[in-house]
């Protein structure tokens, strides 16, 4: 009986929080919501990643409809680099929403941080009730917290309704933080940095900590058991790492990146922002570390810095893919719903809310499927097949 009060009050809360965001994206819907995904590490990297077709002549599934909303927001128009390198010395900002409790009491393994945007309320919802549920995940204490800014574009009078929303969800998931800079492609580096400021001071005896976008589904019981040999008291920082990519220096690229921002070139070597896993130790020390370098507009070559002035290496893992899976119907052959795709691997890039749930009850949901059952994370090279 109580767990059904509790399922109906839950229900209940979604639809007051969907109906109230709905109505706040119709009437802001005039531009401040992003609505193109960004190619993310594709336009820095030099080498091209290759996806190779599984070798099962499975037919294809069917599924169309269903693009994935930007998670992140995603970068508009020509980037004014004057305005940044005046405004490059602001980088404190207030948080709006906190949640001092997080980490208090029984010390948690993983802390799960994913980057979201305000309009994103459906993902986060399907974060929080699949692979990022809080609780103890095979014997592992796990707790979660969404990266929010202030919504762009949005004027005082939305940027309150925003604030009062946000709020509610925070009241309602304990899982909110939100700071007062606009949440820009170019400010995910804020982000990034506030991130590992909060993180220092509210959860310091963290052991591992997974950073993420919200379009991945991540196989909490394989990363776990990644970590299940680790120290969390020695350095580590593992993911897709991206290694000697060069500075786009094409002035209409969305990436580019002037002579007099970046001179060098090649980037230090990073990890890709879709999803990498940390040592308590070494959020400490990036959190100082990247205190001192200064902003740069790409969040994961910001973090790829803090790491080289710590002279610390990324751990290249092949069970982080996170590069986006195309969709079925542009590569019909992939068939990505099947959950033996997501056996061997920790994180996948590239869902939506529903391929999130889907994945997740194609996984926990069938007694009896073979792919079900977690395997040991692959530790060779990454290969398709049966
Ligand atoms: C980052 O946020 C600040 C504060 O809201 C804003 O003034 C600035 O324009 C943003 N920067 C970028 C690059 O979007």
């Amino acid at each position: 009986m109580r767990w059904r009060r509790c399922l109906r009050g839950d229900a209940v809360l979604t639809l007051l929080l969907g109906t109230a965001l709905g109505l706040l994206l119709y009437v802001q819907r005039d531009g401040a919501v992003p609505t193109t995904r960004a190619p993310r590490a594709q336009g820095l990297t030099p080498r091209a990643r290759k996806l190779q077709a599984p070798e099962t002549g499975a037919a294809p599934l069917a599924y169309e409809g269903d693009t994935p909303e930007p998670p992140t927001p995603t970068p508009t128009g020509p980037f004014d680099f004057g305005r940044y390198l005046r405004a490059k010395d602001q980088r404190r900002f207030p948080l709006l929403i906190n949640q001092p409790s997080k980490c208090l009491g029984a010390r948690p393994h993983l802390l799960i941080a994913v980057k979201s945007v305000a309009s994103d309320f459906e993902r986060r919802q399907a974060v929080r009730q699949t692979w990022g549920a809080e609780g103890r995940v095979q014997g592992a204490l796990v707790r979660r917290v969404f990266l929010l800014a202030l919504p762009r574009g949005a004027d005082a009078a939305a940027a309150a309704n925003w604030l009062s929303l946000l709020r509610a969800e925070s009241r309602a998931y304990a899982d909110i933080l939100l700071w007062a800079f606009e949440d820009t492609f170019f400010n995910l580096t804020l982000k990034e940095i506030h991130f590992l400021t909060w993180a220092s001071s509210y959860c310091p005896d963290v052991s591992f900590v997974f950073k993420g976008d919200a379009d991945v589904f991540v196989h909490v019981g394989n990363l776990l058991e990644f970590l299940a040999s680790r120290d969390p008291g020695q350095d580590l920082l593992a993911g897709d790492v991206i290694d000697q990519a060069r500075p786009i220096r094409v002035k209409s690229s969305k990436y580019y990146i002037p002579e007099a921002v970046y001179g060098l070139g090649v980037y230090p070597a990073y990890a890709g922002g879709g999803g990498f896993v940390l040592s308590g130790a070494t959020m400490q020390r990036l959190a100082r570390a990247c205190a001192q370098v200064e902003l740069f507009p790409i969040d994961d070559v910001f973090l790829g810095m803090c790491l080289q002035r710590l002279k610390l290496t990324p751990e290249s893992h092949p069970a982080f893919r996170t590069f986006g899976i195309p969709q079925p119907s542009a590569a019909p052959h992939l068939s990505t719903f099947d959950p033996c795709f997501y056996r061997e691997l920790v994180v996948v890039h590239g869902l939506s809310a529903a391929d999130i749930w889907l994945m997740w009850h194609l996984l926990h949901g069938q007694k009896g499927s073979d792919c079900a059952r977690p395997l040991p994370v692959a530790t060779g090279s990454f290969q398709w097949g049966p």
